[in-house]
């Protein structure tokens, strides 16, 4: 049979909106119970489905978020989330939630969920919050902007959909919040951890450009990712360095260049950033096309004797930039030091330093 070119057009037109959303789609049927086993089930987005003959009330129900967590850990905070992987009744619903405990000082580190936008209501205590914009259209002449607000009892503060934001615990008493999300999985990259605590390690050279500051600095704050990890993980390391090995380079470089260290400032010239993107991206090489998923950070480093040439097609008419840098070291206002010195587990001079390098060239 021989199909007409219209009818093939109208089905890469369908094919190609159903690529396009850039949230979740709306819920195909009443509900869509998630199962662990694929067999006899079947796939639409999300989970697979439960057979509707087999849901029962407990598939819709998630208990204990009375309860607080456990927050001794290096952050002082834990989130407990209820998600399509706690709950499964949330499968293609489109809506998911989260209870957070901050004991006094406690932090949740600068965060983006790349699929939902995320509504916050405090019930107990007194937080700092805030956000930091995209990248602005004249990057010469504006920041990435933060929106900070001190929150108590009662307040409901939005984060809005991939944007880098953070929560600090300012009171002297532990304080407790929920979070609804837009999406049954939306995901959390955690700045820190992704960019110096990845396994194996994004290349020094790249993070020393970006950030604009000596390899030594880098290696440093990727050493506190190696060393301790986060919320407490001491055996956490990454690939690279043995952390033996680590800890004596450190110590070296602290008797050699202070405590923290302090180097001549070099400026670069051309730049490969650590960046996430709010909406698709696809990426070529040379006669290569490279995909690249929704919100998450990724970077190019031209490590060639010839200038490189690329393109990039994204999936929306505005995709948005966030460079992991500019955002959190070069906003304005700046993050509070306090607030980034534990998010990076490293000292404020440290902070101080990086913020530096991103200030320099407005004051
Ligand atoms: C909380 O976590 C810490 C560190 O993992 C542990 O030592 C402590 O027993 C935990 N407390 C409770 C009440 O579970």
């Amino acid at each position: 049979m021989k199909m007409s070119f219209g009818l093939c057009s109208i089905f890469l037109v369908f094919w190609l909106a159903s690529i396009a959303y850039a949230s979740d789609p709306s819920q195909l049927q009443d509900f869509c119970v998630a199962v662990p086993d694929a067999k006899n089930a079947v796939f639409v987005n999300g989970k697979f489905c439960k057979n509707p003959n087999m849901v029962v009330s407990d598939d819709f129900l998630f208990q204990g978020l009375n309860k607080a967590g456990n927050t001794s850990n290096n952050l002082g905070s834990v989130v407990t989330p209820v998600n399509v992987n706690q709950l499964e009744g949330l499968n293609t619903l489109g809506v998911s939630m989260a209870r957070l405990d901050f004991a006094p000082n406690g932090i949740n580190p600068p965060h983006t969920h790349p699929r939902a936008t995320e509504a916050f209501l405090l019930v107990e205590g007194t937080l700092y919050v805030g956000f930091v914009t995209s990248n602005p259209a004249d990057p010469t002449t504006q920041k990435n902007k933060l929106f900070t607000k001190y929150l108590h009892p009662g307040d409901v503060f939005v984060f809005p959909q991939g944007l880098i934001h953070f929560q600090f615990n300012v009171g002297k008493t532990n304080a407790v919040a929920f979070a609804s999300f837009g999406s049954q999985n939306p995901g959390t990259i955690t700045v820190a951890n992704a960019v110096f605590g990845s396994d194996p390690k994004i290349n020094p050279d790249v993070l020393a450009k970006a950030f604009q500051v000596e390899k030594n600095i880098i290696d440093y704050l990727q050493a506190q990712f190696c060393r301790k990890g986060y919320g407490g993980k001491s055996f956490f390391h990454c690939t690279g360095m043995p952390i033996k090995a680590s800890a004596d380079k450190l110590t070296r470089e602290i008797e050699k260049f202070g405590y923290p260290p302090v180097f001549p400032v070099v400026k670069d010239e051309e730049i490969a950033v650590p960046e996430a993107k709010p909406e698709d991206e696809n990426e070529g090489g040379q006669n290569q096309a490279g995909g690249k998923f929704k919100g998450l950070i990724h970077f190019q480093f031209n490590v060639g004797k010839t200038n490189a040439v690329a393109f990039a097609s994204f999936g929306s008419q505005n995709p948005g930039t966030i460079t992991v840098a500019n955002a959190v070291f070069g906003s304005d206002p700046k993050i509070n030091p306090d607030v980034l010195a534990k998010a990076f587990q490293v000292e404020k001079n440290i902070i101080d330093y990086l913020q530096a390098q991103f200030w320099s060239n407005y004051n």
